[in-house]
């Protein structure tokens, strides 16, 4: 078990790690293009890693450059055959992306991933790939990776999405962009455009009609420059971080606040917060400063449309209904249940370790104001980087009295976690 000595507040001004949604797709992107791309600041982290790596066996180069990488690559018509399964390691996002970039190409290809990604749904993109004529095969009766693709002619079509998530319209936007003929993706809710983003500014035929996305695809694309903003989703802990402990005043620099991801900040203004963003000017994905302080907050409810946009924040949100005024219910989240943990049960769980008063639904959870400060609480991180952020912070709130079974799983998406966490707390 793993304890951390009980801190006062934070107070000053960081930089959190270049965002993981954005380096996945400039490695990808890359790797599609012809010539040279030049990603700056891209997220060094498994997840990111396991998706460089997939882009090697595809025979993509990538050269290290001052604060980042040239992408040599000769574009997606000349992929190479992988010579072995790839291995996406805990990433969702590399598994699914990646069934769309490689499908169209031609070649055979195995996926598979650690304990907890081979038991994350793959129909959901096997599903609207094959309505474009690929040929997958996947364990547990086509729902599971391992992930076998085959050599396949595919062609665009219509396709209306049934998942509300990003990584399932990305997978279908990649093989697109690679096949001739037109595709359209209609989304059932907004979710975060970055593909849509960097396909265009790659070169891609591609425009966006409301929730439906249009690309016409078969045209090369065409290697340019990627500089990868902050990370919103790693910048939560610390707006989260604000409202927990008392005096706090942060500003964190640099952050991606592209509106498809800052849905937290939504919510949080429902429940009466202030902050301050301060936008940069010329930037391809908007990015800017945030600025919070510590503040007391009412409750409320999170559902609906907005979901998707704060989908990796709401078990920090559902941490934060601890220290509200009045209770915080989040509905319309199923898709917590299969993230890289079942999140609704692992929120819950540490939530009742420390005392807290919860409700449980199928889409969702209640929690109630923390009464009284937790005797004794053993967190756990179920293996999953976002549960074991929330558990540090909640041992560093109330002290050694609580701990957590495990914090390796961090390097997933935020390697440094601890280190700049550190850099800013009073003791
Ligand atoms: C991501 C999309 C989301 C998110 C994940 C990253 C992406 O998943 O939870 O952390 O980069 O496209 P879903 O698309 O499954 O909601």
């Amino acid at each position: 078990m793993i304890t951390f000595g009980k801190i006062k507040s934070v107070k000053g001004e960081i930089s959190v790690p270049a965002d993981k949604s954005i380096t996945h797709r400039s490695f990808m992107l890359g790797a599609m293009a012809e010539g040279s791309t030049r990603v700056t600041n891209p997220l060094m982290s498994r997840d990111t890693i396991a998706t460089m790596e997939a882009m090697k066996a595809l025979g993509a180069e990538f050269i290290p450059a001052e604060n980042g990488f040239v992408v040599v690559s000769k574009g997606y018509r000349a992929f190479n055959e992988p010579s072995d399964v790839i291995n996406c390691d805990n990433s969702g996002t590399t598994a699914r992306l990646i069934s769309g970039l490689i499908a169209p190409a031609g070649v055979y290809a195995v996926l598979t991933g650690d304990d907890s990604l081979r038991k994350r749904p793959m129909k959901r993109v096997i599903k609207p790939l094959s309505l474009m004529g690929s040929r997958m095969e996947a364990a547990s009766n086509g729902t599971l990776l391992p992930l076998t693709i085959l050599p396949s002619k595919m062609h665009g079509a219509d396709i209306t999405g049934e998942t509300k998530s990003a990584q399932v319209k990305s997978a279908v936007l990649l093989a697109a962009a690679q096949i001739e003929g037109r595709t359209t993706y209609t989304e059932p809710a907004s979710t975060r455009n970055h593909s849509e983003i960097m396909l265009k500014n790659f070169g891609a035929d591609i425009s966006v009609n409301g929730k439906t996305v249009i690309v016409n695809g078969g045209r090369p694309l065409t290697g340019t420059d990627a500089a990868v903003p902050g990370d919103f989703s790693s910048a939560a802990f610390f707006i989260g971080a604000a409202l927990i402990f008392e005096g706090a005043d942060i500003t964190i620099k640099n952050v991606g606040l592209n509106e498809t991801r800052t849905g937290l900040l939504t919510a949080l203004s429902s429940f009466g917060v202030k902050f301050e963003l301060n936008y940069y000017e010329n930037t391809i994905e908007p990015m800017g400063d945030i600025h919070i302080k510590h503040q007391s907050f009412r409750g409320g409810k999170v559902d609906g449309e907005l979901i998707a946009n704060l989908i990796d924040e709401l078990p920090l949100l559902a941490f934060l209904g601890l220290f509200a005024d009045s209770p915080v219910e989040i509905r319309d989240a199923h898709e917590l249940r299969v993230k890289e943990s079942d999140r609704i049960a692992a929120t819950l769980y540490n939530l009742n370790q420390l005392g807290a008063e919860t409700e449980e639904f199928e889409d969702g959870m209640k929690i109630y104001p923390l009464k009284k400060e937790p005797v004794q609480a053993h967190l756990r991180s179920f293996f999953d980087h976002r549960i074991a952020m929330l558990s540090i912070l909640m041992c560093k709130r109330f002290g050694e009295k609580v701990s957590v079974d495990e914090i390796q799983s961090v390097d997933v998406s935020f390697p440094n976690f601890v280190s700049i966490l550190e850099e800013i707390e009073n003791k």
